[in-house]
């Protein structure tokens, strides 16, 4: 028998109009495979303040981007848009957030890409306002965020319980959570949105 340390992801799922909800729980335990191999179950979690993913020009920051570089990101990246005082509440209101920026050589530093958690730092954390403009896409930078913000939990939320890590899947970023150990919560669990 073989046992290891690491964290893995269980999960279920379902799919709601064009969005599916992803259940995340990070374990940290020892796990037992049947047979005398092995196993993690997703990608462990890299540590991404080595920040040597990144592609060359681009830089990794913890925190929010400015509320117009906010509004603009996700309105470019075809996400819903916002109103200012939303995104005041962005930055106030969040457990953590990162994001990258952009700097050509002889040009202003830009920000192209973010996310952030909200949360209450204990065990609860919702992911949200993964964004990557789209003349920056497909390059390993949506997936740079999303194990920045994993890092963050599997590091900051306390050691005698596990986190558990929700987000709402656009069919845009599907393939980066499966890849990151996220799974659909249902059938055992069917995430909602309110609509008036
Ligand atoms: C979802 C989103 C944040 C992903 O950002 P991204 O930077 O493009 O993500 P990544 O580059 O890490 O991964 C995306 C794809 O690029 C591929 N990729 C990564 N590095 C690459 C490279 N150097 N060259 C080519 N492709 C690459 C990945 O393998 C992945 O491909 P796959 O989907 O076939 O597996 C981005 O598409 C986005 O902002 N979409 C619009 C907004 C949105 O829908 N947000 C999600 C809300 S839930």
């Amino acid at each position: 028998m073989c046992d290891i340390i690491n964290d893995y992801a269980l999960v279920d799922c379902r799919r709601i109009s064009f969005s599916v909800v992803l259940k995340l729980r990070v374990l940290r335990s020892i796990q037992f495979s049947k047979s005398n191999t092995c196993h993690t179950f997703y990608p462990p979690i890299m540590n991404p303040n080595s920040r040597s993913g990144l592609p060359p020009g681009y830089s990794l920051h913890d925190g929010y981007v400015s509320v117009p570089d906010y509004l603009h990101l996700r309105s470019v990246s075809g996400l819903s848009s916002k109103t200012i005082s939303q995104a005041n509440a962005v930055s106030t209101g969040s457990w953590y957030g990162c994001y990258i920026t952009y700097e050509e050589p002889g040009k202003e530093s830009l920000p192209i890409g973010m996310g952030r958690i909200i949360g209450d730092g204990g065990w609860y954390f919702h992911i949200a306002d993964m964004a990557v403009h789209p003349e920056h896409q497909r390059k390993g930078l949506g997936d740079v965020i999303l194990k920045a913000l994993l890092w963050k939990i599997h590091n900051e939320s306390p050691e005698d319980g596990e986190p558990y890590i929700t987000l709402f899947a656009d069919e845009a970023g599907r393939k980066l959570y499966y890849k990151n150990g996220f799974v659909d919560s249902a059938p055992g669990q069917l995430g909602m949105a309110w609509r008036a």
